[in-house]
């Protein structure tokens, strides 16, 4: 029997070195090992919290499937979806809706910063935490791969689970976040986490010129021998044994370490970047994958949804 893979991003703009190496890099070699049947989310509803404009939905959207593919995500081993396309994930979460309680949510982190930045949030960013767990029980994964900002969010979907089964009996999988400490949380060019809101990103598929931008910004203190928001990005891509000399031979040299980086950040980059153009020239591929994807996601979904109508009562 395979094991059960979920998780997702939202389609709010240029996916970035953060989203690679805390989650994306775990999702295709987890699907690689063929011990897993992997789903991979759009979470474009979640997404519709912050992207009101039809065109740019849409191709945000796109774009993230593309992503997806060039990433090494293959259709045929992994069911790629977009969340909207099965209504099974708002379907239960009104169900949840029910159980879960206001002072509940207000615990979260992301509606504590939402609330701080802006007093008139929306419901949709209020109830965010219920519609993600819909997206991962109607699943049933074992493991949830995602980065450390998103941990709290599995905890809240374990809460939400063990709540429902000990009110309408055992029909939820309690699933588990899959974080690795040495990418939980990716820094930024300003050693602040990554964050396509912090405007400190490095995009996955950035072009040379945006390489080397974002490289000779990234902040250096002038103290020291390393330049520490370096190294800790240069570490992404190289282990510490072969960082070593380099920064040996180039101590307290930030041109030059910083250079280092360039050329190492471009040869990751461009074979994927050379990938992401194959995928953009087939344009009938977006559209096959996501259906593909929303009819297995469909069987599995309905599955479950069943299983809870039955549980409460309304089947
Ligand atoms: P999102 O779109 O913000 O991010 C996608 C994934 O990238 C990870 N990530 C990072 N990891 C390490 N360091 C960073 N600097 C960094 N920045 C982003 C995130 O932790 C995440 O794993 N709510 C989710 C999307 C979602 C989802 C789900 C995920 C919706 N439903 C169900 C898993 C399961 C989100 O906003 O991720």
């Amino acid at each position: 029997m395979k094991k059960t893979l979920l998780s997702g991003i939202k389609p709010t703009g240029q996916i970035h070195l953060g989203n690679y190496f805390g989650a994306i890099k775990q999702w295709v070699d987890l699907v690689k090992s063929g011990e897993y049947e992997s789903f991979v989310m759009i979470a474009d509803y979640h997404a519709l919290n912050f992207i009101q404009n039809k065109e740019e939905m849409r191709s945000l959207t796109q774009e993230l499937v593309v992503d997806y593919l060039a990433v090494g995500l293959d259709p045929k081993e992994v069911t790629i979806f977009k969340q909207s396309d099965i209504s099974a994930h708002t379907e239960l979460t009104w169900i949840f809706d029910t159980l879960v309680t206001v002072p509940f949510l207000e615990r979260a982190h992301a509606f504590k910063d939402a609330e701080a930045k802006n007093k008139e949030i929306s419901v949709g960013t209020f109830n965010y935490p219920v519609l993600m767990a819909s997206d991962i029980l109607l699943y049933s994964p074992d493991v949830v791969p995602v980065g450390s900002d998103q941990k709290q969010h599995v905890e809240y979907t374990r809460d939400i689970a063990d709540k429902f089964n000990f009110k309408f009996g055992e029909t939820f999988k309690l699933p588990k976040e899959m974080i690795l400490e040495s990418v939980a949380t990716v820094p930024g060019i300003d050693g602040q986490k990554m964050s396509k809101s912090y405007g400190n990103t490095i995009p996955l598929f950035a072009s040379d010129e945006e390489i080397e931008k974002a490289v000779m910004s990234i902040v250096t203190d002038s103290s020291g021998d390393v330049p520490t928001n370096v190294y800790a990005i240069h570490k992404l891509l190289k282990t510490e044994e072969e960082l070593a000399p380099i920064y040996e031979a180039n101590k307290g040299k930030y041109k030059a370490l910083k250079e280092a980086l360039i050329a190492d950040l471009k040869a990751f980059v461009g074979p994927l970047r050379a990938r992401r153009e194959e995928i953009l020239a087939n344009p009938t591929l977006v559209k096959e994958t996501l259906e593909m994807g929303a009819k297995r996601a469909r069987e599995v979904a309905e599955k479950k949804l069943e299983e809870a109508k039955v549980a409460i009562g309304v089947l």
